[in-house]
């Protein structure tokens, strides 16, 4: 884990109160993983106090990207600021995805903003193997990733006002997807809304077909020493009863939580 300064290089609107972000983070770059997370620390006064969790969205070279919505002071404070501004950033920090083995297929569910780490997982995996659904409210809200490193990957979209793609929910084209033979094969990968993730474990359960999840909760730390991230896990799973999202996870197989007991705050 490193806390390194790192330079702003681009900080630019992509969608409806959406951004891309670009830092300089050459140590940090070296080791981080798809599903890893940084906490930025937005400024240099003591408000706000928190640093703020972001997935690492993609790996360029040195640079590393992150995807963000505005929704309060901090993010506010970040899209203010300007190519050549320098933010302290830690990282990288939890634990990611279990990159899928070269003979497996992928199939990435993403809702909304939970497409930010699963664009860094999908730069891992030939495009040959993997199939990349996207659910969004809108067309407004569709996050356009071929310039991060993924133009000879589609999108198989969904809007839930039926303004782009298949209209309605994605699960449904996952659903769709898993009618059809070969499934043994897949590996399901998510990240989303609440609702979005327990449905996507329903279908994956129902299939009996492997999925991991990234999951979100408010963190003060990010590194295991405040407590705040704790959910409860499975209790056939594992023999302790809570687990921590910023250090066990933010990623977890779906089995390894208890989903009838999650209410966590989503992007
Ligand atoms: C592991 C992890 C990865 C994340 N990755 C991304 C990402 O890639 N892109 C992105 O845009 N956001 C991501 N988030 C959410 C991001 O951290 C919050 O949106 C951010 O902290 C809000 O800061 P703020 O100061 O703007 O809002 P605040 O002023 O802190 O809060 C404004 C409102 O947002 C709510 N809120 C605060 N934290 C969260 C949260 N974690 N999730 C949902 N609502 C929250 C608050 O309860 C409040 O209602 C991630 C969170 C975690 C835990
Ligand atoms: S955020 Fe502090 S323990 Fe997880």
């Amino acid at each position: 884990m490193i806390d390194q300064k790192t330079e702003i290089i681009i900080n630019k609107k992509i969608a409806e109160a959406t951004y891309l972000l670009g830092l300089n983070a050459h140590k940090i770059v070296s080791t981080a993983k798809p599903g890893q997370f940084v906490m930025i620390r937005l400024t240099s006064e003591n408000d706000p106090f928190l640093r703020r969790p972001f997935s690492i969205s993609g790996i360029l070279e040195d640079r590393l990207f992150i995807i963000y919505r505005v929704i309060g002071q901090g993010t506010r404070i970040l899209s203010s600021l300007q190519k050549g501004e320098s933010i302290q950033t830690l990282g990288p920090l939890g634990k990611g995805f279990t990159i899928p083995r070269p003979d497996q297929k992928a199939v990435l569910v993403a809702g909304g903003l939970g497409i930010a780490p699963l664009v860094f997982l999908a730069q891992k995996i030939d495009p040959d193997r993997l199939n990349f659904l996207a659910g969004f409210r809108s067309a407004k809200d569709v996050i356009d990733v071929r310039g991060l490193g993924l133009k000879d990957v589609e999108l198989n979209l969904a809007t839930d006002d039926h303004s782009l793609g298949q209209g309605g929910a994605v699960t449904n084209i996952l659903e769709d997807l898993l009618f059809k033979p070969g499934r043994s094969e897949l590996t399901v990968f998510s990240c989303g809304p609440l609702l979005m993730l327990k449905q996507v474990v329903k279908i994956t359960k129902k299939f009996r077909i492997e999925c991991q999840v990234s999951l979100e909760s408010n963190m003060a730390c990010g590194v295991g020493a405040c407590q705040g991230c704790a959910i409860e896990s499975a209790s056939s799973y594992d023999t302790s009863s809570y687990l921590h999202v910023c250090k066990d996870g933010p990623v977890f197989k779906s089995e390894a939580l208890d989903w009838n007991k999650y209410d966590l705050k989503k992007t």
